[in-house]
């Protein structure tokens, strides 16, 4: 089995098989994080560059994190240390990366896109870390073990995305990603959130919380992306909170065994009230562990290194 795209720029055009692939390949590597020595020698020799454009804690070091447990060499650059700031276009930057005989590219940037165009004008694969509003691959892979750990299968389950729909690069790839795997998938969200665009995603669109969450696997519960919204499209931060927010008392209407998720950073009280956020039903930790184990292994089927992956388009 190989992975079909020579890129990972978004789960739109991923099939099945190669999703599971992805997931299986970090399986494989979780244990190594647990090891006394948290290395192989997998990428020993191969040069990575995180090139991210836009602020990022776990998504940034777990890339690194993974990349350096596969003994590749990593150079991380955000754009205010780079000539970015100096008005030098992405297209360059990554020409002149490129010139330096490095392997792979892995991307975050506020313009959606902008990983598609960085492999249109490169020759070493492209990793999307986060594009604008558009897609999060990785953490939809990420979400998809993290799922698949717990209820030991991803077919016919049913999860309710409830949040900051119009602006979630991680909805969408979680909505491509899960309904590619069977799994059937609503959205809820003030209508201010909802994009525009909503009925081409495979996913039902609900405006009730208390309808959403009824006898859905798992609530994933989206930051409100405050830095992206222009004014106005929440009355206020309370109201929000109190039609939309996921708390204790909310979660009496959904299952026993109800699973609670979100990408994080979370805006605790807001979105999420803190002792969900921490209690019995989360597995947002797992999430962050699984997000090392699956970079590690989409670096690794991108890198072809992994016994004859023929890595096309
Ligand atoms: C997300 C992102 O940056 O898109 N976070 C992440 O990667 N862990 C979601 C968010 O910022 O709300």
């Amino acid at each position: 089995m190989i992975l079909k795209s020579r890129h990972l720029l978004g789960l739109e055009h991923i099939q099945p098989e190669e999703i599971q692939l992805m997931l299986d390949t970090a399986e494989s590597f979780r244990e190594v994080s647990e090891r006394e020595i948290p290395k192989v020698p997998a990428l020993r020799g191969k040069t990575i560059v995180n090139y991210f454009a836009e602020p990022s804690t776990r998504t940034r070091v777990s890339f690194e994190l993974a990349e350096k447990r596969l003994s590749a060499d990593t150079v991380s650059i955000s754009t205010s240390g780079s000539s970015a700031v100096k008005g030098e276009s992405l297209r360059d930057t990554a020409l002149n990366l490129q010139a330096m005989h490095i392997d792979m590219i892995v991307v975050r940037h506020k313009a959606s896109g902008a990983p598609h165009f960085l492999a249109d004008h490169v020759d070493v694969p492209v990793v999307n870390a986060g594009d604008g509003c558009h897609e999060h691959p990785t953490q939809g892979l990420l979400d998809l073990l993290s799922i698949r750990d717990h209820f030991g299968r991803l077919d016919g389950l049913k999860v309710a995305i409830i949040g900051d729909i119009a602006h979630s690069r991680v909805a969408r790839s979680l909505i491509w990603g899960l309904t590619r795997m069977g799994v059937e998938v609503s959205v809820c969200a003030p209508a201010t959130l909802i994009p525009l665009g909503i009925r081409a995603l495979p996913c039902n669109v609900l405006d009730r919380v208390d309808d959403a969450i009824r006898d859905v696997d798992v609530i994933y519960i989206l930051r409100l992306q405050l830095e992206r919204q222009q004014a106005g499209l929440i009355p206020s931060a309370r109201e929000y909170r109190r039609l939309f927010g996921i708390d204790r008392e909310r979660l009496r209407k959904a299952k026993e065994d109800v699973v609670i998720m979100h990408p994080g950073p979370i805006n605790r009280g807001l979105e999420l009230a803190p002792d969900v956020a921490d209690g019995p039903h989360s597995i947002i930790l797992d999430q962050v562990t699984n997000g090392v184990a699956v970079r590690m292994a989409v670096v690794y089927l991108l890198s072809g290194r992994d016994g004859g992956s023929e890595l096309g388009s």
